[in-house]
């Protein structure tokens, strides 16, 4: 959960008004009608609120992936000059990799003009659950660091309240992991939970834990 930031939502706005984005490379695949509802999100966003000599802090997902692409295009069309991106994870960063422009970290960039992010929960107060993708750590330290957070959702991903539409991820270091899992479960605020904490493996009903970019576990 993310307090205090104020965050647009960028889903609720996809297609009022931003001028067109440069079609797909061709022979790209059809994309679903979610992932085109993502899109044309990630497209708003960065419509609205990525300009030329920004530094932009970039989210991690599926997307997210649709925003830095986007960013991408732009850039190879010349209609945006350099954006440094400071990416959330090393999946983002890979895909970054192959834009026009430098990729920088909050060591060099620790002020952002706006970090741009998806979400895996949003409630009506634009309180979110992040971390789906495991990269929730450096999503929040980005995030803190940017003057403005945009999310990117779509639809789904709305919810009345908190809690019951996406397990609250949280990122636990190795050590004596048993213990921080046993103590979250004991949290004042999880009494009368149903739910108990777990630990999260690489594939479902796998033995191996997923492990973060920061060699770090996760209890969902
Ligand atoms: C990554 O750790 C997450 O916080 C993502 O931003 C979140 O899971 C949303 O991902 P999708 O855009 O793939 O749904």
């Amino acid at each position: 959960r993310i307090r205090g930031v104020r965050a647009a939502a960028a889903a609720a706005a996809a297609g009022r008004g931003h001028a067109p984005e440069p079609a797909a490379p061709a022979g790209a695949a059809a994309l679903s009608p979610q992932e085109a509802l993502k899109r044309e999100a990630a497209e708003a966003a960065v419509e609205r609120h990525v300009r030329s000599g920004m530094v932009v802090g970039l989210g991690t997902g599926s997307t997210a992936r649709h925003m830095v692409a986007c960013i991408g295009r732009k850039l190879a069309a010349g209609a945006l000059r350099d954006v440094t991106g400071v990416p959330t994870s090393e999946s983002t960063a890979a895909q970054a990799r192959g834009l026009q422009s430098p990729l920088a970290s909050l060591a060099t960039h620790a002020r952002l003009d706006v970090c741009i992010d998806g979400a895996d929960a949003v409630d009506a107060r634009l309180n979110l659950v992040k971390g789906g993708g495991g990269a929730l750590l450096r999503e929040k330290m980005v995030a803190r660091c940017a003057a403005k957070f945009v999310v990117i959702t779509d639809a789904s991903k709305t919810c009345d309240a908190l809690g019951p539409s996406f397990a609250l991820p949280v990122e636990v270091t190795p050590f004596c992991w048993e213990h921080t899992m046993r103590q979250i479960g004991q949290m004042d605020s999880l009494r009368g939970a149903e739910a108990a904490p777990r630990l999260r493996k690489k594939e479902a009903g796998g033995d191996d834990k997923y492990t973060t970019d920061n060699g770090n576990y996760i209890v969902d």
